[in-house]
C-alpha cells in the first residue's frame, strides 16, 4: 500500500480540534488530515478530513496500524484529560495525559525512521502549569514568564509540565547514548494557552470553562451560575488567535525558537468583567455568581496574566482579538447562527 503524508490530530474533535482542522483545510485544500478522536468526528467537520479514526491514543495497536497505513509529517497532539476531570480520576488523567503523550511521541519516531524526515510535532500546554502557592500573590506579581512558578497544584498542570519536558528531550537528547544518531526524529513545539473561548463548542471537564459556559448559556437563553468569584481574573483567548498562534509556531524556522514552550496572552477579564460583556450583547443573560470554592482554588493558582515577549519576538505572535472585538466580531455572530 502507498504511504500517504498525512497531519496526524488527536483529540480532533474538541474544542481546538474543530477550529484547527478548519483553518489548516482552508489554508491547504491538499492537506490530509487524520481525525483521531474518542467519539465519532462532528458531521460538518468530518468532510475536511481524509480519515475520521474513532479511537483511544492508549490502544497500542491502532496507533501502529497509523503508522504502518500512513506517512505522517506533523502530529497535532489535541487529546487531554483537562482539569476538574483530572481532580475525579487522578491515576486516569496521568494515563490520558501522560502515557497518551508518550504513546504519540513514539509514534512520531517511528515515522521518522521511516520516511527520514523530522516529524514536528505540536502540544498544547496551559496556563495550569504554573502554581501560586498564596492567592493574594498572583495579583501583585509581574505577569509570568515561562521558568517562573511551575509549580501546579493540579494532576492536569504537573501533567502538562512533564509532558513539555518530554517533547525538550525527544527533541534534544532522545537517546542520547545510543551509538545510532536520533538526532531530530522530533521538532516539538508547544504553547502555553490561556483559557479559550469558542463560538462553536464548549469545552468540557476544564477550570477555565466558565467563561465560554457563560457565553454560551446566555445565547441559548438559558440561566448560568458561575462557580468562580466576580473578582477572579484570569487569561482568555479567542480560539481565532489560539489557531493562528498554532499555525505560526509550527511554521517559524527552527532556529528563531530558543525554546520549545511558549507563553501567550490576550486579555485578562474578571469573571464580572466577563458577564457585563455578555450582558450588553444578551441582555437577557441570567448570571449568578456561586463560588465553588475548591474549584475556585484551582483558577486562583493560575496567573492572572502571563509574559509573552519570547512568543511576540521570536515567531511574532501578535493576536488580533480583545475582549471587545472577541464578543462583537467573533462570539456574538457565529454563537447566534449556531443557536437559532
Ligand atoms: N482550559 C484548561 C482547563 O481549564 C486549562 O488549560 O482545564
Amino acid at each position: 500500500m502507498s504511504r500517504k503524508p498525512a497531519v496526524l490530530i488527536t483529540g480532533a474533535n474538541g474544542e481546538i480540534g474543530q477550529s484547527l482542522i478548519v483553518a489548516l483545510t482552508k489554508r491547504d485544500p491538499d492537506v490530509r488530515v487524520l481525525a483521531l478522536d474518542l467519539k465519532e468526528m462532528d458531521s460538518e467537520i468530518r468532510p475536511r478530513c481524509e480519515a475520521g479514526i474513532v479511537g483511544d491514543i492508549l490502544d497500542q495497536g491502532l496507533l501502529d496500524r497509523l503508522v504502518s497505513e500512513y506517512e505522517i509529517s506533523t502530529i497535532y497532539h489535541l487529546a487531554a484529560l483537562l482539569s476538574t476531570r483530572g481532580e475525579f480520576t487522578p491515576e486516569t488523567a496521568h494515563q490520558v495525559n501522560v502515557q497518551g503523550t508518550l504513546n504519540l511521541l513514539k509514534l512520531g519516531v517511528e515515522q521518522s525512521r521511516w520516511h527520514g524526515a523530522t516529524v514536528r510535532f505540536f502540544f498544547p500546554s496551559s496556563i495550569a502549569v504554573y502554581g501560586i502557592p498564596i492567592r493574594d500573590t498572583r495579583n501583585t506579581i509581574d505577569p509570568v514568564r515561562e521558568h517562573n512558578w511551575t509549580i501546579p497544584i493540579t494532576m492536569y498542570g504537573c501533567n502538562k509540565l512533564y509532558c513539555e519536558n518530554l517533547g525538550r528531550y525527544y527533541t534534544r537528547h532522545y537517546k542520547q547514548l545510543a551509538a545510532e544518531d536520533h538526532g531530530r526524529r522530533i521538532d516539538f513545539r508547544s504553547i502555553r494557552f490561556p483559557g479559550l473561548i469558542s463560538a462553536y463548542t464548549v469545552p468540557s471537564g476544564g477550570t477555565s470553562d466558565y467563561g465560554p459556559e457563560m457565553i454560551h448559556a446566555a445565547a441559548k437563553g438559558e440561566p448560568y451560575a458561575c462557580f468562580v468569584s466576580e473578582e477572579t481574573r484570569l487569561p482568555f483567548m479567542a480560539m481565532p488567535d489560539a489557531v493562528t498562534a498554532m499555525v505560526q509556531l509550527m511554521q517559524a524556522p527552527a532556529e528563531s525558537l530558543s525554546r520549545v514552550v511558549y507563553n501567550i496572552n490576550a486579555f485578562n477579564p474578571s469573571a464580572g468583567e466577563f458577564a457585563d460583556r455578555t450582558r450588553e450583547v444578551f441582555p437577557d443573560a441570567q448570571i449568578s455568581f456561586e463560588p465553588d470554592l475548591q474549584r475556585e482554588r484551582l483558577v486562583h493558582s493560575w496567573p492572572a496574566s502571563v509574559n509573552d515577549t519570547l512568543a511576540r519576538s521570536e515567531w511574532g505572535f501578535s493576536p488580533t482579538y480583545d475582549i471587545r472585538r472577541t464578543f462583537d466580531e467573533y462570539l456574538v455572530p457565529n454563537i447566534k447562527k449556531r443557536y437559532s
